[in-house]
């Protein structure tokens, strides 16, 4: 017993980690298939020791298919979740279509695994955006002990989080610059990312704020606690892969960093890499192929009453997106399905 799984988009960036991840974890599959456009049928994608074979998602008939892990984007997502959902398939969804709509459950299994009985609703469960996982993840346990009035975050965000396409143009650019002496024209990012950093991520809002910033504080109040007020400043980095943030965490109890330290050591998902002194902190390097959320330099903020400062870094395509995702398809047939 167990379940036909598929993941489409499995020649990205993401859907390869899906592959790697259910592969590495375990999941109870009888089939995996990997799906994307056209173009790519037949390019082959590793899942564990197996190859598989890319087919594609435009002719793919999803009946008897329990699970799709989608990450193809919500342009070729609303195309094609509601083909699979009407053929009784559930769509785990990587792209921001479904988060915000209130018949949706927006899941990350360590903080909100409760919200997945909603997922019958629509056959439909969404994934968070990168940012806000790792963040959510650090502060629920915070959160329960002392009550989280307000948040400001400022992200380091690497290039990988905005696609195959972005890491390419890193990579390139930085090539051209540094070996060839050549300048560049910038073709995803809108300036030059190699050796810069770009304050600005998806599309501005008329308040001046970014749709990536609003995401983490619309994604927050929905998974956490609505009254918890953010502010974010949402960054790209000339970094691969790996989410690094930079939060400030006022509460309405009083919370000693030192206490915040000892709680966050006993939560589920977080690792405290926390020394005062040279290197005892982790950053983006430390975090790739990793499941954790890291939580470094824990610290009192003692400018303002109940406050502290933290870092926290993840793999942004692991715990950020196909980690995340394949934990809600484990959280799904455990709690629901039921066939494994
Ligand atoms: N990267 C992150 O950190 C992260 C985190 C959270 C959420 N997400 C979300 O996950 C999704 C995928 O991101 P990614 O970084 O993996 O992007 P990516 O590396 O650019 O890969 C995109 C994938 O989608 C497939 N695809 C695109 N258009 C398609 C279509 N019309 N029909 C079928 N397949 C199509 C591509 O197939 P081909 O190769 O055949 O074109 C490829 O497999 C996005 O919605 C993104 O916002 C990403």
């Amino acid at each position: 017993m167990g379940y036909k799984v598929v993941v489409a988009g499995a020649t990205g960036n993401v859907g390869r980690e899906m592959l790697n991840i259910l592969a590495e974890r375990q999941f109870p599959a009888t089939e995996v298939v990997a799906l994307a456009s056209r173009k790519s049928m037949g390019t082959e994608c590793s899942y564990g020791d197996k190859t598989l074979k890319t087919r594609d998602l435009d002719t793919y008939d999803f009946a008897g298919t329990d699970m799709a892990l989608f990450a193809i984007g919500a342009g070729p997502t609303k195309q094609y979740a509601p083909r699979a959902t009407k053929a009784g398939c559930v769509v785990i969804d990587n792209s921001s279509l479904y988060r915000y709509q209130p018949d949706i459950p927006l899941i990350v299994p360590e903080v909100n695994p409760d919200a997945i009985e909603g997922y019958a609703k629509r056959n439909i469960i969404a994934n968070p955006n990168c940012s806000t996982v790792q963040m959510v993840v650090a502060l629920k346990p915070l959160h329960d002990r002392a009550r989280i009035k307000r948040v400001v975050v400022a992200t380091y965000q690497s290039v990988s989080g905005a696609g195959k396409q972005a890491m390419d143009e890193l990579w390139n650019q930085t090539k051209a610059l540094f070996i060839h002496g050549r300048e560049v024209t910038p073709a995803k990012f809108t300036k030059r990312i190699a050796f810069n950093v770009i304050p600005h991520i998806d599309v501005f809002l008329d308040d001046g704020s970014t749709r990536e910033e609003w995401k983490m504080v619309a994604e927050t109040k929905k998974i956490i606690d609505p009254r918890i007020k953010v502010h974010a400043t949402c960054v790209r980095v000339p970094v691969f892969v790996g989410h690094a943030e930079a939060i400030n965490i006022e509460f309405e109890d009083p919370l000693p960093a030192d206490e915040a330290r000892e709680i966050l050591r006993e939560a589920p998902g977080v690792l405290v890499v926390d020394k005062r002194e040279d290197g005892g902190y982790a950053t983006p390097l430390d975090c790739v192929g990793d499941y954790a959320t890291f939580v470094s330099r824990i610290r009192d903020d003692i400018t303002v009453e109940n406050a502290i400062s933290l870092w926290c870094v993840s793999d942004n395509l692991r715990k950020g997106a196909a980690l995340n995702a394949v934990q809600i398809a484990e959280l799904l047939g455990q709690r629901c399905l039921q066939k494994a």
